[in-house]
Order: C-alpha cells, then sequence, then structure tokens
C-alpha cells in the first residue's frame, strides 16, 4: 500500500477500483472487501476487516456481527442505507483448519500497512463523526492500542476526524452468558442513540 501512496486518485470510485486491484497483504485474503454507503454520510462506522461471509459476499458487515449490528442501528435510529460502513483491513486474513476458515487479528503492521486507504476513504466521504468499532479500528484511526472500556465514547482520531470509540460487535456475540450478553447490547444501543445524535 505504501506504493500505492504516490498513486492519487481524484474520487472514492477510483480509489476503490486501487484497493480491489492490490494484492492482499494478509494471510488468506482473497477479495478486498469495500466500504459501502454515500460520499457525505453523516456517519462513517469502521470495523476490523471483512469475516468469512463478507468475503464470500464481497460486503462489509453482513455476516453475524454484522446483523447484530444493523439491529442495534435500527433500534438507535441509525439509517444504516445512509451511513457510510467499512473496515481498517480490506482482506479477511485467516487460516484454513479443515473447512473452516478461522479469523486472526491482523497485526499493528498489518493495520498501519493498509491504514492510508481508510484515511483517504474518509477524506472523500467526509463524516461528521467517524465510530471505531472495537480495538483494531481504534489503532487505526488513533494511531495507538487504547483500552475500549475506558476510552469509550467521543474521541480526537488523527488527522483531525472528529470519532466516537465502542466496541465491536462480535465481541457482544462472543459474551458467555446471557445477562452479560444482554447488557452489553444495551450499552452498545446507547452507544448508538448518542453517535446518532451527535452526528445530526
Ligand atoms: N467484522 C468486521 O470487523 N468487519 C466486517 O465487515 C465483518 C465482521
Amino acid at each position: 500500500v505504501a506504493a500505492m501512496a504516490n498513486q492519487d486518485p481524484e474520487t472514492l470510485d477510483a480509489l476503490n477500483r486501487i484497493i480491489a486491484a492490490a494484492e492482499p497483504f494478509v494471510h488468506g485474503g482473497t477479495r478486498a472487501v469495500l466500504g459501502e454507503g454515500p460520499v457525505g454520510a453523516p456517519l462513517a462506522f469502521v470495523g476490523e476487516q471483512p469475516g468469512d461471509q463478507e468475503d464470500v459476499q464481497g460486503r462489509p458487515f453482513v455476516g453475524p456481527a454484522g446483523q447484530l449490528l444493523d439491529r442495534a442501528m435500527a433500534e438507535a435510529g441509525v439509517d444504516r442505507s445512509r451511513s457510510y460502513v467499512t473496515n481498517a483491513v480490506k482482506h479477511f486474513k485467516f487460516e484454513q483448519r479443515g473447512k473452516r476458515r478461522l479469523h486472526q487479528t491482523p497485526t499493528a503492521g498489518e493495520v498501519k500497512h493498509y491504514r492510508w486507504w481508510l484515511i483517504r476513504e474518509l477524506e472523500f466521504v467526509q463524516p461528521r463523526l467517524v465510530v471505531a468499532l472495537g480495538a483494531t479500528a481504534v489503532l487505526a484511526l488513533a494511531g495507538k492500542a487504547l483500552p475500549i472500556g475506558r476510552s469509550r465514547g467521543s474521541a480526537q482520531f488523527l488527522d483531525g476526524f472528529a470519532g466516537f470509540i465502542t466496541v465491536h460487535p462480535s465481541y457482544l456475540l462472543r459474551l458467555p452468558d446471557e445477562a452479560a450478553k444482554r447488557e452489553a447490547y444495551a450499552a452498545f444501543v446507547a452507544d448508538l442513540v448518542q453517535i446518532h445524535a451527535l452526528a445530526a
């Protein structure tokens, strides 16, 4: 991607063509899953990387975590179709185990490698607020690792974007007991209500 820095796309579509044509920088990675949503969207949501379903379908946040995000957005009154949704890393990093493709967390170096694309996307979209979903997005947007629990809420990201830090929806899916899950989901919806108000 560093080599791409001397290419200077003039539109989001042109940038996306560069991203789509680039070699994956992570292990596994088949196709690039591009960001989705209108230029000028008030809200941009940044996840970690596409998962198995996203890689198959070629769209961000369409698997289990995406379905939970959809539900929480709808409950909070956030219109996904009017939001921009993308990932810090554009390829699915995985290890093959039999028939299963096991998600692997990208390294800080990999996140940094993909960062140029992410920032360019956001510069084209010009959202009022950039939402970091979980630790990898925070690493990409804040340029350093921050504890989500203590950093949750409004934030200033590198490159001058007004930001908001919240959990990744897959964290909610991984919680072991139902009561904890319900509570964490409610807190996530409350964050989205706040996010919606901040971008209004
Ligand atoms: N998790 C992410 O971070 N992004 C996706 O697109 C899907 C799951």
